[in-house]
């Protein structure tokens, strides 16, 4: 039996204990006392990315990535919206960057972390790849609409995996699938770095201070056909972020936790019960927490999309046309799935490694603490007054950045939404505390003490 192996029928035996009530799924659960507070009673062995130095063409998308002479305005670079010191993630807490020659066009979506993308599926439509690739996406969208969807509960997480749903691809909306196809989209987009025609963009390259690494790697005839220069600039920036571990480091409080080099204090611990727990949190069921089969550390997401219905942001200035509505999966930025409508309002779930230093939340960025967030899932359905504002006519204007004919996408099976109006919330005040703690736990660069201490 190879080693790889091995560790797979470890952690399958593992999981089977977690199930029966062993494990780490006992912490969470509350059943019995660990015998180290706070220590991981379990712990695995994670396989993180093996470190290797950058290769030529991802040290020269390093340089790409922190050029801002490609921009209109000639002062942003990618690393001005995905900061590398705000875990590639917004620097600061607009809801949208702003972008165009003069920095005054405000973009229409919160700016994403670019953590952890290099295990980002394609999209798809479906239970794995493999069955919608090359099949058309219409199709699969027209079976997926009407097929039974298992619960998502923190407990059997797994089981929503073969559910017939979109999934996967870059972007809110899943509309990109390689990190190279996505770059493009910033780098022209009128709101952000605004960089113009292929031409324009190559003659930037060429006279860039790393056009002779351009010349070394593509040949030296590589500025006489833009679209090209433009294309490998790009791919040389998808590999910096597929190579450099500062993109995927698994470094946080959590992973050490994992592997029982870390201990939890008693708030982080009853966060992390919390998390998991169907009738509280029950952020587990989509924001995956555990390691896969094979040993690498979980991701906190199961890169499905659902409609959480969350509210509209006034403060983005798009919003001011009370016409337009950002329907995600279903438009305006993708257009294959307008006809969709089952998917209007579905967003991609984020990880949600690195979330305690963002501050704007949701893809609007229509929330800055955590705290607003938590009270989101805790009150949508119970008590929706306390989440969306009031229509003019003084009733509650629930899912207010959802036309009201689409609001049957708003997803009400999965805990902690689907609670009566009126009824307790999942969740106490001391719980949502508790689990922002665990949130916190998430962010990379903790400095493991060693086990047991
Ligand atoms: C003006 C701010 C801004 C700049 C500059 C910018 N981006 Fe982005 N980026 C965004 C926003 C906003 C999104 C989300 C857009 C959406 O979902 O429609 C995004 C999304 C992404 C995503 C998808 C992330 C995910 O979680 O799906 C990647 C990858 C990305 N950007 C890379 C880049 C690269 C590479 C550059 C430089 C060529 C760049 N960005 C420049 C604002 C920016
Ligand atoms: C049914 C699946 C589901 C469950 C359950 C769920 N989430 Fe989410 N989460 C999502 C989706 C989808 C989004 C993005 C929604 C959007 O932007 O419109 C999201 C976004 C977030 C964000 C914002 C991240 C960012 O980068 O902006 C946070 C924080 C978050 N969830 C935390 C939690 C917590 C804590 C719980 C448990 C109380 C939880 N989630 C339960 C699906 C889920």
């Amino acid at each position: 039996m190879g080693r790889a192996c091995r560790l797979g029928v470890a952690l399958a035996v593992a999981w089977f204990a977690g199930a029966a009530g062993g494990a780490f799924l006992s912490v969470a659960a509350g059943a019995s006392p660990p015998a180290r507070p706070g220590m991981n009673p379990n712990p695995v062995r994670l396989v993180r990315p093996p470190a290797a130095p950058l290769s030529a063409m991802a040290r020269l998308g390093r340089r790409v990535f922190f050029d801002p002479t490609l921009s209109a305005s000639g002062r942003l670079s990618c690393a001005s919206c995905h900061s590398p010191a705000h875990a590639y993630g917004p620097p600061g807490a607009l809801p949208a960057m702003f972008g165009g020659p003069r920095l005054t066009r405000q973009g229409v979506r919160a700016v994403p972390s670019l953590m952890y993308l290099d295990r980002q599926p394609n999209f798809s439509i479906g239970p794995d790849n493999a069955e919608t690739e090359g099949v058309n996406l219409r199709r699969a969208a027209g079976r997926g609409q009407h097929a039974p969807r298992a619960h998502k509960s923190a407990r059997a997480p797994t089981a929503a995996a073969a559910n017939l749903v979109p999934q996967g691809g870059l972007f809110w909306d899943g509309r990109a699938d390689t990190l190279q196809a996505q770059a493009i989209g910033p780098l022209r987009s009128p709101f952000e770095m605004d960089g113009g025609s292929d031409a324009r963009l190559a003659a930037l390259l060429a006279r860039a201070p790393y056009a002779g690494r351009m010349r070394a790697l593509f040949g030296t005839a590589i500025f006489a056909t833009p679209r090209l220069a433009v294309a490998e600039a790009l791919f040389a920036v998808a590999r910096y972020q597929i190579e450099d571990p500062a993109f995927h480091p698994y470094t946080s409080k959590f992973d050490f936790w994992l592997e029982g080099k870390a201990r939890f204090t008693p708030a982080e611990l009853r966060g992390y019960r919390a998390f998991n727990d169907p009738a509280k949190g029950n952020c587990a069921g989509c924001h995956l927490d555990r390691p896969t089969p094979d040993g690498r550390p979980p991701l906190f997401t199961d890169h499905q999309f659902e409609a959480l219905g969350v509210p509209r942001n006034p403060a983005l200035r798009v919003n001011r046309d009370p016409h337009y509505f950002d329907l995600g999966l279903c438009g305006p930025y993708r257009a294959d799935l307008a006809a969709e409508t089952g998917y209007c309002g579905l967003f991609l779930t984020p990880s949600l490694r690195n979330v305690a230093t963002r501050h704007v939340f949701f893809h609007n960025g229509v929330y800055h603490h955590l705290r607003q967030v938590l009270d989101f899932y805790d009150f949508r359905d119970v008590a929706p007054g306390r989440v969306y504002p009031r229509a003019p006519d003084g009733t509650v204007a629930i899912a207010d950045d959802l036309p009201a004919r689409y609001r049957g996408n708003l997803d009400r099976q999965d805990p902690p939404f689907g609670g009566t109006h009126g009824a307790r919330a999942p969740m106490s005040a001391a719980d949502e505390r508790d689990i922002i703690a665990f949130l916190r736990t998430l962010t990379d660069g903790y400095r493991s003490r060693g086990p047991g201490r």
